[in-house]
Parts: C-alpha cells; structure tokens; sequence
C-alpha cells in the first residue's frame, strides 16, 4: 500500500479526534509556520513539491498560489463537491481526518494571506458538514483558528456552506457564483486569484490537496516528491474504486501506481468477473481496455494514452456489463446537470443520450457511430470543462468498443440483455 500521509492511522468505524492527530505530529506544521515562516515561504514549498490539484485539471497548487492578487481580504473555499460519479474520496478524507484537513487548510490559507474559507460541500454529506463543524469548533478552542492564530497576527476563519446540489458548483467559478447567492454558471471573465468571491483574490483547492500541504511542510518538498512512483509525479493520491471488484473503497497509494495493483488492493475482480473496461478518474473520464492494465495512474502518464487522471475514482466494468446502456447511464446524469447556460452542452448532451438511448433499445442505426463521433468532438467547443469531460467516456466507448456498439445495431437488441 505504501506510506500512509492523508489516511495515517484511519480507523475503521470514527474519525480521528484533534488528540489522535497531535500524536503523530498533527498541527506542528502550523506552529513552525505562522508567524514564523513567510507566507511567500510556504508558496515556494509547495511549489517545490510538485503537488498538482486533486479535483481533476491536476494544476499546480503553488503555481496558483502564487497567482493570488494584491486585494484583501482573501478567501479560500476547500472544494469538497465532489459531485463526480465514482468519487468518494473527499468524504473518507474528512471522515478519517478531519484535523488533517483543517490543518491543511489554515496553512493554505496563510500560504495566500486569506482571512476567511468557506468549505462547499455537497448537500447529501450533511453528516460530514456536522462533523467539520465539530471539529473546527475544537480547532478554535486550541488556538489553531480565529483571531490571532497561535498568538501571531494571522486570523482566518472558515464557516461551512452546504451547497444546493448541483454537479456544476463543483466548477471553482460556478462555485464562487453559488456561494454569492447568484446563479452557478461558470465565468471565465475574470480571474479568480484576481476578483473572485465578491470581487476579491480567491482561491479554489480540492480538500485533498490541501490535506497534503502539512506533511509537505513537516517532512520537505523532496521528501514528498518521493512518495510517487512515476518520473515526475509527487506524493500519494486517494483512489476509489467501484464496479466489479472485491472490495471497493478508498485507497491511498503512490502517486503513479500502475493501475492492476490498486486493482489487486481492491481484491481484485469480484467472483466469476472478468476486467473489460475501466473509467480510470471519474465519470467524465474515458474507458480504457485491459491493454492498459498496467498504466501509471497520474496525470502526465495517463495524458499520453489520451486520457485523464481525474479524480482518481476508478470504475471497474466487466465481460457481463453493458458499456453501451453504461455509457448511456453516465449521460443521463450529465444531460440533467448541464448548466444550461451554452448551446453545445445543453442542445449537444440531450442528442447524444438519445442517440444511446435508441441503441441501448435495438433502435440503433450504423450512421448513429459518425453522429455520436461528431457530436462527441463539438462538446470541445463547450464554453466549460463540463462538456468535455461528459464526452469522454463516449469517445472511449468509441475508440475501444465500437464493435459493441455495432452488435447494438445488427441484433436489434441489447446483446447483454438478460446477462
Ligand atoms: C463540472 C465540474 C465539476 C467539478 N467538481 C469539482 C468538485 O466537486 N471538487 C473539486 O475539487 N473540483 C471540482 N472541479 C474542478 C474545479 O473547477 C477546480 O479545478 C478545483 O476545485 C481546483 O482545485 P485543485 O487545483 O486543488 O484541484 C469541477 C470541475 C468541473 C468542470
Ligand atoms: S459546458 Fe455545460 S455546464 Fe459548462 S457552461 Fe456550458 S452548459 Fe454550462
């Protein structure tokens, strides 16, 4: 499994408390830092760590920190979404850690001089919100949040907002329009390091990576590009698993490992199944075939086969599952959580899912293939990332399973019905 950083000492059954987390070191990477180290101190490490965002695009967190405008106050919203079907990694993370995360998220918060954080998370986690809630009240009572942070002249303050529930306020622009009370469309007129929330320098970071931010600082940049096992990759990753397999969960390996032993730490294929296909990052991933068994799940490795690291939320389909009615499963949430707010995604989704609708039904015809290779390629044009990723498994269910698709049409039927 490899070094433990984001899931140390996880317990089966509870979180663990503010104690627990000092034991083994917790919350002394805030005291060696606030009031110590600068600000600019803390970008350079991060920078030097090579830690690239877990909540899909993979950029670099010190390289967007060190965007941050000159305005105050500053904010920074933990991005704890994750409305990516498949992934469930953030919830673990808060669920095992809280501490760790909050850490993570003051020392971010000093790393950009923010005076305030506002953690988004998804309606349906109202039990991790509570528990957040919690533990960031036991978090002010020992001094590591609020005025005067550990007796230094850093304040920040986070307070919890529960989102509305939609799969696009896990989008950082769409996300600062829903905390502002305005319609979360996506807005790329504005840098948000610059104006963001309420015109303001914001920065947006998933919860993993900002959970990786103290063992950075503790134990060095080197240290932490170390714990990856691919050429440029740094740190260890949260990877869940589902689908056909013996024991889905979250899993935190290196950064880098090659996907059939996260495989084998999840038991490996379930009784009687065998790997046809997986989703390496999430929905909005592509499917790969066997073939790729052995790629190195990171971002740079998977780029070059064409795909995508995403969430890390892997999915494991096998020879007795659908990949047609799947694929189509994935855009029936896709076409009901477009925004709406452009032309290709929300006229685009509906017709592509139509188009897997008919086939899944036996209605299919050989010219649907170049209508949903077009289709597919016009989501590019989309004014967010939303339509792309929506694509992706179609262009994989394209590229590698065209000849199911092809059954499709000639048996008139679904050739997995009654399987
Ligand atoms: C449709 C859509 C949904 C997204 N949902 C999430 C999410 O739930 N959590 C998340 O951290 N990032 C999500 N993102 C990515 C964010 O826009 C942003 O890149 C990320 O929060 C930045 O954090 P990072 O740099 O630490 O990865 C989403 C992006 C898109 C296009
Ligand atoms: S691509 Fe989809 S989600 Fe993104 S702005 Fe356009 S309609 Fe909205």
């Amino acid at each position: 499994m490899g070094e433990q950083v984001l899931l140390l000492n996880r317990q089966p059954d509870r979180p663990l408390s503010l104690e627990e987390y000092r034991q083994s070191g917790g919350y002394e990477a805030l005291m060696a830092a606030v009031g110590k180290r600068t600000p600019e101190e803390l970008r350079q490490l991060v920078l030097a760590s090579g830690l690239r965002g877990r909540g899909g695009a993979g950029f670099p967190a010190g390289k967007k920190w060190s965007f941050i405008g000159k305005g105050h106050p500053r904010y920074l919203i933990p991005n704890t979404d994750e409305m990516e079907p498949g992934t469930f990694k953030d919830r673990v993370l808060v669920n095992v850690n809280p501490h760790l995360v909050l850490e993570g998220i003051i020392l971010s918060a000093y790393a950009i001089s923010a005076a305030k954080g506002i953690f988004f998370i998804r309606p349906s986690y109202e039990m991790d919100a509570e528990l957040i809630e919690r533990e960031l009240g036991v978090a002010r009572e020992a001094g590591f949040l609020g005025e005067n942070i550990l007796g230094s002249d850093f304040s920040f303050d986070l307070v919890v907002h529960r989102s509305a529930g939609r799969y696009i306020c896990g989008e950082a622009s769409a996300q600062v329009n829903a905390i502002m009370g305005r319609r979360p469309h996506p807005n790329k007129e504005v840098h948000m390091t610059d104006a963001g929330l309420w015109g303001k320098p914001t920065i947006v970071n998933n919860v993993e990576t900002l959970a990786c931010v103290p063992a950075i600082l503790r134990k060095g940049p080197d240290w932490f590009k170390g714990l990856a096992r691919s050429k440029d990759g740094a740190g260890t990753k949260l990877f869940c698993v589902s689908g056909r397999v013996n024991r889905p969960g979250c899993y935190e390996m290196p950064m880098g490992t090659p996907f059939n032993e996260i495989l084998d730490e999840a038991g490996g294929m379930s009784p009687g199944s065998e790997l046809k296909a997986f989703l390496p990052g999430g929905a909005s991933t592509s499917f790969m075939p066997p073939k790729f068994s052995q790629v190195q799940m990171d971002f740079e490795p998977l780029k070059e086969t064409g795909n995508r690291l995403g969430t890390g939320a892997i999915m494991v389909f096998d020879q007795n599952t659908c990949l047609v009615g799947a694929t189509l499963n994935l855009l029936d949430y896709f076409t009901r959580e477009s925004c709406g707010f452009c032309t290709p995604c929300r006229e685009g989704l509906p017709f592509i899912r139509d188009l897997l609708l008919r086939l899944e039904h036996g209605e299919g015809k050989e010219e649907f293939i170049p209508m949903l290779k077009q289709m597919a390629h016009h989501m590019f044009k989309a004014y967010c990332a939303f339509a792309p990723g929506a694509a992706s498994p179609v262009l994989g269910l394209l590229h590698h399973f065209e000849a199911e698709i092809r059954e499709h049409i000639s048996q008139r039927q679904c050739p997995f019905k009654g399987k």
